[in-house]
């Protein structure tokens, strides 16, 4: 008889939302445990899981061997790879599979991928039959300690990114830390990103913590561990005080109205991913906040060297093709940040940054500062 190694104990956060409240569970092999959680969930209830190509040969069968080893009857939609399969297209293919499957109203979407699969499979989840219950099992760093957690779901339109969707909360988030060994390194790193995010805008101590300790964040183990969970308590904090994005969860936008602009004009491409493009804009962010005399010059050094030293792009001039298409262009840059979902009555909002761990949310920034501040930066770097 073999002896599967014990799991070790995962860490679990809550996501305190009243009666919609939901555990992120977070550790090493935590994707074996997915059968037995559904099942204790939501007893006799079936389990479609949605994937992409590249995650469903690493691991789609070991997530419908677990369902399977608690009883839990289960079927498959794989949709392809990267933000095309987030579309009407896309949409309709997840939406007629539920249904083909006959997946009904008190059975479960598991979204198994990366932040794509995430918003698909939980938009679809919240449309099919008027809503039914999903599980998500992010399987890159920014889906874990991002998109997976909060309940924003989505599909982009021809317009623009994220534009089409609904606030549907999952029941359950299975964070299996080793799963991350597979990722790239450039993936990883655009992960790293949005966990560095948590310390600027919130908590000056993890900030200082992963300056010392991101090397063994990326080598795996503890340190990788608690930064998952340090960063999911941060976001569950934040959504449940403000679910619907009314006030204080703005300020996870920190890097975002940069970075959103920086992803346009590279087309939503392989350029650039959005953890690099929130890289960039968070140090825009920063360096901003240091022009208006609301923090420190050298804090907004010390974040560009930290980011930089975890291998990201801090500067406009890190893009792959900086000199095509607009970016290298204030006028086209501020242009694109007005088509981004925080502008509003025609006012840009930023998340600035008043010491690093302290964040706030403006939308009294002058726009021509700004084009100012961009075009200072296109023709000096620093
Ligand atoms: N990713 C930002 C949010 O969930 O609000």
């Amino acid at each position: 008889m073999t002896v599967s190694p014990a799991r070790p104990s995962p860490t679990v956060v809550e996501v305190a939302l009243g009666d919609r409240a939901y555990d992120i569970v977070i550790g090493r092999g935590q994707i074996d445990a997915l059968g037995a959680r559904v099942q204790a969930l939501r007893p006799g209830a079936r389990a479609a899981i949605v994937t992409d190509r590249t995650v469903a040969r690493h691991w789609l069968e070991q997530a419908e061997a677990s369902l399977a080893q608690a009883g839990v009857a289960h079927s498959r939609i794989v949709v392809e790879e990267g933000e095309g399969s987030k579309t009407y297209a896309g949409f309709q293919q997840v939406c007629e599979g539920l249904i083909g499957a006959r997946i009904e109203r008190n059975d479960l979407v598991v979204a198994l991928g990366g932040g794509v699969v995430g918003d698909l499979a939980g938009f679809a989840a919240a449309a099919v039959r008027r809503g039914m219950d999903f599980v998500q099992v992010p399987t890159s760093l920014l889906a874990q300690v991002d998109s997976s957690v909060g309940g924003k779901t989505g599909i982009n339109s021809p317009q623009g990114k994220n534009l089409i969707g609904a606030f549907h909360q999952p029941v359950l988030v299975i964070a299996d830390s080793a799963i991350l060994d597979t990722l790239s390194p450039r993936q990883f790193r655009a992960g790293y990103a949005e966990v560095a995010k948590y310390g600027l805008l919130g908590d000056a101590a993890f900030f200082a913590w992963l300056e010392a300790h991101h090397a063994e964040i990326f080598s795996g183990g503890a340190a990788r561990e608690h930064a998952i969970a340090t960063s999911c308590r941060a976001k569950a904090a934040i959504v449940a005080r403000d679910e619907r994005e009314h006030g204080d969860r703005a300020l996870l936008n920190l890097g975002h109205t940069f970075g959103h602009a920086l992803e346009a004009a590279t087309g939503f491409s392989e350029r650039l991913f959005h953890g690099e493009g929130v890289a960039i804009g968070m140090v825009l962010a920063a360096q901003l906040s240091a022009q208006l005399g609301l923090i420190a010059p050298d804090d907004a050094t010390r974040i560009r060297h930290h980011l930089a030293e975890a291998g990201l792009p801090t500067r406009l001039q890190d893009i792959a093709g900086f000199a095509q298409e607009g970016l290298a262009d204030a006028d086209a840059l501020m242009a694109l940040m007005a088509q981004d979902k925080k502008v509003k009555r025609g006012r840009l909002t930023f998340i600035l940054l008043k010491a690093i761990g302290q964040a706030a949310i403006s939308s009294d920034v002058e726009p021509a500062l700004v084009r100012d501040f961009l075009a200072g930066k296109l023709a000096d770097p620093a």
